[in-house]
């Protein structure tokens, strides 16, 4: 289990797996992943199975506690994880989805990707993470520079939805960024509120 402020991160269980074929089932949500095809059942069990076995995959559930004063019962809302990790360059890709609309624009995933970014970098020691989006996802990309993620390349019509084509954003975060940006912000935690 991986801790954050808001939510937790934990290993995705057989018992977990209606819940992604219900929330892949929602073309918006779809849309935001370039997945075009609902996933069945089975289909999330062969993915399930697979990714135990990957040494360069690693997903994870994330739960939030729906209250706000983060208290009560832990909830599952989504999924973050490296797709992909390449143990020589040291450089990860991550993913991102809350699946429960209602948890959408509530810190849960910027939290979440925090989380699972401190992960990379301290426990896997990682030196960059990336990440691809599409560039209407204005919410996301918003999130993404919240945890640190800078633009690096627009890649032009990469991605085709609802008949037209659209560009997809990389974005990255490199381990000495998150480590100036971290120390920072305790900086300006320790020096408390300002007057002006
Ligand atoms: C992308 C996603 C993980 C972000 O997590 P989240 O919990 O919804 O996002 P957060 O609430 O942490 O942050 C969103 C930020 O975007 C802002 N935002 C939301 N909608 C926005 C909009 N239409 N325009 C501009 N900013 C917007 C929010 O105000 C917030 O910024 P703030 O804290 O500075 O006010 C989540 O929305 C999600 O899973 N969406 C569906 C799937 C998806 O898009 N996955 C990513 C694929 S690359």
């Amino acid at each position: 289990m991986i801790i954050g402020k808001k939510t937790r991160l934990r290993p995705i269980e057989k018992d977990d797996l209606p819940r992604y074929v219900r929330w892949l089932g929602d073309p918006e949500l779809r849309s935001y992943l370039n997945t075009v095809l609902p996933l069945s059942q089975t289909q999330e069990e062969k993915w399930f199975e697979r990714n135990l076995q990957s040494g360069n995959e690693q997903a994870w559930a994330i739960d939030a506690q729906p209250n706000d004063m983060a208290m009560g019962p832990w909830q599952h809302v989504g999924s973050c994880g490296f797709n992909e990790i390449n143990w020589r360059t040291r450089a990860g890709e991550v993913g991102i989805m809350i699946g429960l609309r209602e948890y959408w624009g509530r810190g849960f995933g910027t939290d979440a990707l925090q989380t699972l970014v401190a992960w990379g970098f301290y426990s896997l020691n990682l030196n960059r993470v990336t990440l691809r989006v599409n560039a209407d996802n204005v919410r996301a990309i918003r999130s993404y520079e919240k945890v640190g993620f800078m633009l690096e390349g627009r890649l032009r019509q990469a991605t085709f939805a609802n008949g037209a084509y659209g560009d997809e954003l990389l974005m990255a975060v490199l381990r000495e960024d998150w480590a100036r940006a971290v120390s920072e912000a305790e900086a300006d935690a320790e020096a408390g509120p300002s007057t002006n």
